[in-house]
């Protein structure tokens, strides 16, 4: 066998090898009473955007595309749900002091504006969540009047 051959099949095996690695995947369905749906109202239209767009990595369930499933890009996108979750988890926005909803209102009004979010790595690959300019104004509004209605709670 060539020295090439039995590299090629050494890193076969190795590509073998790692797809038995499997990590919690992100996706569990029971998770939405604490959804932020409870917290303020939201606009299907509104719903519909974060839905294409951010719940992938900002939610309890992430629609794995099939390359996703397979190692190790499955494990850097692991990683990257579980760094934006611990920044904002829309399944969870109910636990959030008051306090951290309306800043993550605003947060989450500073990174459309700016161009931040959805992440650029992920709008690649996912053309439809690059976000038009009616989107935007629609998630701007939203955030406002969601803001708007929490702090009306906490003064
Ligand atoms: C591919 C994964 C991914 C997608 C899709 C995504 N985000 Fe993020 N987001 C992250 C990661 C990772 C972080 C934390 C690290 C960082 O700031 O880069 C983050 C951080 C944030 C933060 C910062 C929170 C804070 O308090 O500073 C906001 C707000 C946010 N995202 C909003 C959104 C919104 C809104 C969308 C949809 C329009 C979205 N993200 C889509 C991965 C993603």
């Amino acid at each position: 066998m060539s020295f090439v051959k039995k590299i090629l099949i050494g890193l076969l095996l190795i590509i073998i090898a790692v797809q038995f690695y499997r990590p919690v995947q992100n996706n569990d369905p029971s998770a939405m009473p604490n959804h932020i749906s409870k917290v303020v109202p939201i606009p299907d239209q509104v719903n519909g955007i974060l839905k294409k767009a951010c719940y992938d990595c900002h939610s309890n369930n992430t629609r794995y595309p099939w390359y996703a499933q397979i190692q190790p890009v499955n494990s850097f996108v692991n990683k990257h749900i579980k760094a934006a979750k611990a920044e904002l988890n829309f399944d969870n926005f109910k636990e959030y002091t008051l306090r951290r909803q309306i800043s993550k209102l605003r947060a989450i009004e500073n990174s459309i504006a700016d161009g931040t979010m959805p992440i650029a790595s992920y709008t690649l690959i996912h053309k439809n969540a690059v976000l038009t300019k009616d989107e935007k104004k629609l998630i701007e509004a939203w955030t406002t009047a969601s803001k708007d209605s929490l702090e009306k709670v906490q003064f």
